[in-house]
């Protein structure tokens, strides 16, 4: 039987890798977080102070980046950077890196190289879109800024980051949402023949639940 591919795009904060883990271990699915691997390259450009703006600088960047990942341990180049990658400064710089073509072309093609062979589910922005044009299973997953900005501050709460205000990460995310939805460069938006979950009234069972019922139906 062929591999199962299953898309999980929406904006920041919507809960997509939360229920993308969950839905991995219920189906055993290979589950990649795409953000997180921007989210390498943001770490990686300010460590190395890479001049995003110079073709050269950012070419030669992605020759020399290593990106290991293995469940939730994300390795640049034998450096353990799980934690750093979440931080505000990296949340801050990530849409700015990730409207670089020549870092989507990258990052695309490896996300591909590590889901084939295998019965994945992948979240990010672009994934029924660009990367997975024909995944078995498209959600779109949506829920409002308010919301979106509440689960974030809670996320940072339990890892003890009390750097910004609920003000200061609602702007950012709003902010955020605004350069992923209006690059170039593929950007955030419903595919087609995706499935919309709004999250915003909904509990993490009762959403993967949900998105249980039209894996199940895939294989009748
Ligand atoms: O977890 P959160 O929703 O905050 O974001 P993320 O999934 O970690 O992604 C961080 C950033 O990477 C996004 O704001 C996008 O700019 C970018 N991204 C993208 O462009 N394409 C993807 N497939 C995944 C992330």
């Amino acid at each position: 039987m062929k591999n199962i591919i299953i898309a999980i795009d929406g904006p920041a904060g919507s809960g997509k890798s939360t229920i993308a883990k969950l839905i991995a271990k219920k189906h055993s699915l290979t589950y990649l977080d795409t953000g997180a691997m921007y989210r390498m390259v943001a770490f990686f450009s300010l460590e190395n102070n890479v001049d995003l703006n110079d073709e050269l600088s950012v070419k030669k960047m992605m020759e020399e980046i290593r990106l290991d990942i293995n469940n939730e341990q994300f390795m640049v180049n034998n450096k353990d950077v799980s934690k750093e990658i979440r931080t505000p400064e990296i949340t801050r710089i990530v849409s700015k890196i990730a409207s670089i073509k020549q870092i989507r072309e990258n990052l695309v093609q490896l996300q591909r190289e590590i889901a084939k062979g295998k019965n994945s589910i992948l979240d990010g922005r672009d994934i029924g879109t660009v990367v997975f044009p024909n995944a078995d299973l498209k959600i779109f997953l949506i829920a409002s800024p308010e919301e979106r900005a509440k689960r974030r501050m809670k996320d940072y709460e339990m890892k003890g980051i009390n750097e910004e205000s609920y003000e200061e990460v609602l702007s950012a995310l709003k902010h955020r949402d605004h350069i992923d939805m209006t690059r170039e460069e593929s950007p955030l938006k419903k595919a087609e023949n995706s499935i919309e979950i709004d999250s915003s009234n909904l509990s993490i069972v009762e959403i993967c639940d949900e998105i249980s019922k039209y894996i199940l139906k895939l294989g009748e």
